[in-house]
Formats: C-alpha cells, structure tokens, sequence
C-alpha cells in the first residue's frame, strides 16, 4: 500500500488530505469479503469531498463512497477512487413545543445516532434501532424496520452536487421515498453525495407497535412501561435474535426486496401456495422473500464459507474466507431456484459492485 498526499486547493503548502493505493476493503464491508480498492481516501468534511472528487476528475477515475458497508458486495477490485465519508458531528438545530430538529452529519453511526436520539428525547426512530450503516447511507434506500422508515422522521437532508461541487437542501418531499428507495437511487442516482440529514423528532413518547412481531414481544408489557426505550431495546432483541451480527458472521441484512404483487398475481400464486406469508402494500401485495426462500429449500444452507444464515433466509453469509464472487454465485442460484417453483424474479437489495 503507497500513498499520495493531496494538497489544499488554495493553499498548495497545507497537506490537506491522504490518497492511499491499493487498499483491502475487508474492513470496509460488512460481508468481510476481500477486495482491493485502486485508491482510497477518508474525508472528514466537506472541503475533503471536494478534493477527493477533484482527484478524481483530473486522474479520470470513478469513486465509489462507502459509510460502513453494510449494504455492498464486493465480487472484484474497485479500480477507482473508494472515498469513506466521515463526516461527524450532531447538532440541535431547531425546537418548538412538540418537536426538535437534529441534524447529524453523513458519516455517524446510525444506531449510535439512535440511542443518542433516545438519550435526549428525541423520539421517532426507536424502531429502526440497530440497524447498520451510516446515517447518510440511510435516506438513500429509506431504510425501515418494524413498521417504520426513516422517511416518517426525516425534515430535509443537505446534499453535494457531484457535477457542480455545491450544496443543495432537499426537502422530505424532494427525497422522492419509496419502499426501500428515493431520487437518490432512481432519477438522481450518482448525482449527489448526501452530507447531513435532519430529523424531525417528537418530544412525546408516543410508541410504534404496528409490526406484527413487535407488538406480539411487547404484549405483556405494562402500558406505563411501553417507552420508545422499551421499543428500542426489544427491537434490538429480535434483531439480535434472527439476524446475524456482522461483527461475528459477514453479512448484509436482507439480500433480497421482498417482491411487491399485483393482487391478481398473488391470488393465483395463493392458490398454489396457501401458506404464503404476505402483506397488503398500498393496493398490491408485498410476500415475504424470506418465505419463498426457506419453501425452496435454502435456509442454513452451507457451501465451503457461503451460506444462508440459519435463522433467517433472507439473509446470505460468510462464514470466514468466501469470496465475493462466490456469494454472488450463490445469490443467482437462490434467484433461480425461487424463479422457477414460484415464477418470482428476486431483486437484490444489496448493491452489488
Ligand atoms: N420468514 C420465513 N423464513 C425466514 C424468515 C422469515 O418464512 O427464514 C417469514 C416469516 O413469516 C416472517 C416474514 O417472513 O413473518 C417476514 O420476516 P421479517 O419480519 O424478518 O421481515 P422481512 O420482510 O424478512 C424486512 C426488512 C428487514 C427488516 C425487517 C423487520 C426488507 C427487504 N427487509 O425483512 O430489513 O429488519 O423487515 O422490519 O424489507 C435489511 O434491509 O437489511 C433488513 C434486515
């Protein structure tokens, strides 16, 4: 590994910010895969960004950004510029009787963000608690568990504009959320870099027990007991419980979408499938990805150091030394094989680079 030093564009004798070569990313993906990035660079703001993306231009590379990896798979090398964006820092931007604006830069922890929410009283996001990932990684697929999305909580994010180096303020409207989706992954893929997102959070402890298995774990709980830290730490509980922790086994949450169906669709399917294990979605229906999966035979399945996790079908693992390309091999397997008993094409929600 070498490294090159980028100086300050406007003052060429402060050493501003280091360019490393040939980088293994094992580190920065949460499947632990090896794979080599060409450049790599950490920025800790947003004059940082900017030269790297300038390093960029003048070497005509591409960059990729990465917060923690937890939503990537790596099956080759990177051949251009990999830029981690650490951009820290929370601040209480705004408060009224009922509500706080916290605004948290791109590159903080996202449950680390959430208990400091809980910790200041700050309330909405308890159920998306351990969730992995950065905090600017998480408006970009909307991220959402037991019953809610981060889209629910979400006042404005401050974006930089590739192709122009500025800044711009997206409203929640701007955003364009969807399930597991937003502009920053559809119409305006590739054309932002977001660098803060600010919340719209209640000061009233109001809790969210819409999620089926949420409200089953917390039904014997007291009413006066039901606090967003309760929620908190019983979702962290069943996310602990089916969900491996990347910490100990490489994975990447959810591989898959769970396929959204036109009702028509469904109701054949359901007549070959009465078990199926779905939900209504906003006219359509949404089945449960890990269902059809487990019904094809897959879950704890094991291969070498590739895997299903044995809890949860929906999610792919490496068990020590797989590769990349080995768990995406895996992946188009699980894809066939759902294909053809269910007519089902998966689309995976992991970017696959
Ligand atoms: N199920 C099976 N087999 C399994 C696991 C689940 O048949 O091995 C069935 C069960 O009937 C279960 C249903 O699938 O009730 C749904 O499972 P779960 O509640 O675990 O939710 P999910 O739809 O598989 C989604 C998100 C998760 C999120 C959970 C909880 C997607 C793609 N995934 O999973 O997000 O934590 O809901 O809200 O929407 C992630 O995105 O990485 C992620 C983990």
């Amino acid at each position: 590994m070498t490294e090159t030093v980028i100086s300050h564009p406007h003052n060429p004798g402060l050493l501003h910010m280091k360019i490393l070569e040939n980088v293994d990313l094992r580190n920065f993906n949460t499947f632990h895969v090896s794979a080599h990035a060409r450049y790599f660079a950490a920025v800790s703001d947003i004059a940082q960004l900017r030269q790297a993306l300038d390093f960029c231009r003048q070497q005509n590379l591409s960059f990729m950004l990465i917060g923690q990896g937890s939503n990537l798979l790596f099956k080759k090398d990177y051949p251009g510029l990999v830029i981690e964006l650490n951009i820290r820092g929370i601040t209480r931007v705004q408060e009224n009787d009922t509500h706080y604006l916290l605004r948290a830069n791109a590159g903080e922890n996202w449950h680390d963000f959430v208990l400091y929410c809980l910790d200041h009283a700050c309330f909405g996001l308890e159920n998306l608690s351990l969730i992995p990932g950065t905090v600017g990684a998480a408006p970009v697929q909307n991220i959402g568990a037991y019953g809610v999305e981060i889209s629910e909580c979400l006042h404005e994010l401050e974006a930089l504009e590739i192709a122009s180096g500025s800044l711009r303020t997206f409203s929640n409207a701007e955003c364009g959320f969807s399930y597991r989706g937003s502009v920053f992954k559809q119409v305006l893929k590739d054309q932002y870099i977001i660098c803060s997102v600010t919340f719209r959070l209640s000061k009233t402890p109001r809790v969210n027990l819409s999620y089926h298995s949420l409200k089953q774990a917390l039904k014997n709980v007291p009413e006066a007991e039901l606090t967003p830290q309760r929620v908190s730490a019983c979702v962290c509980e069943i996310r602990r419980s089916k969900l491996p922790d990347p910490g100990i086994i490489g994975n990447a949450g959810s591989f898959f979408w769970n396929p959204v169906l036109e009702a028509g669709h469904f109701a054949e399917l359901q007549k070959r499938f009465p078990d199926i294990v779905a939900y209504p979605d906003h006219g359509k229906v949404k089945v449960a990805a890990a269902w059809l999966i487990e019904q094809a035979g897959w879950k704890g399945y094991r291969e070498g150091d590739v895997g299903v996790h044995r809890e949860h079908a929906l999610v792919l693992v490496n068990h020590g030394q797989a590769s990349g390309a080995q768990l995406y091999e895996l992946s188009l397997r699980i894809q066939a094989s759902v294909q053809a008993m269910f007519g089902i094409e998966l689309q995976p929600e992991v970017r696959i680079i």
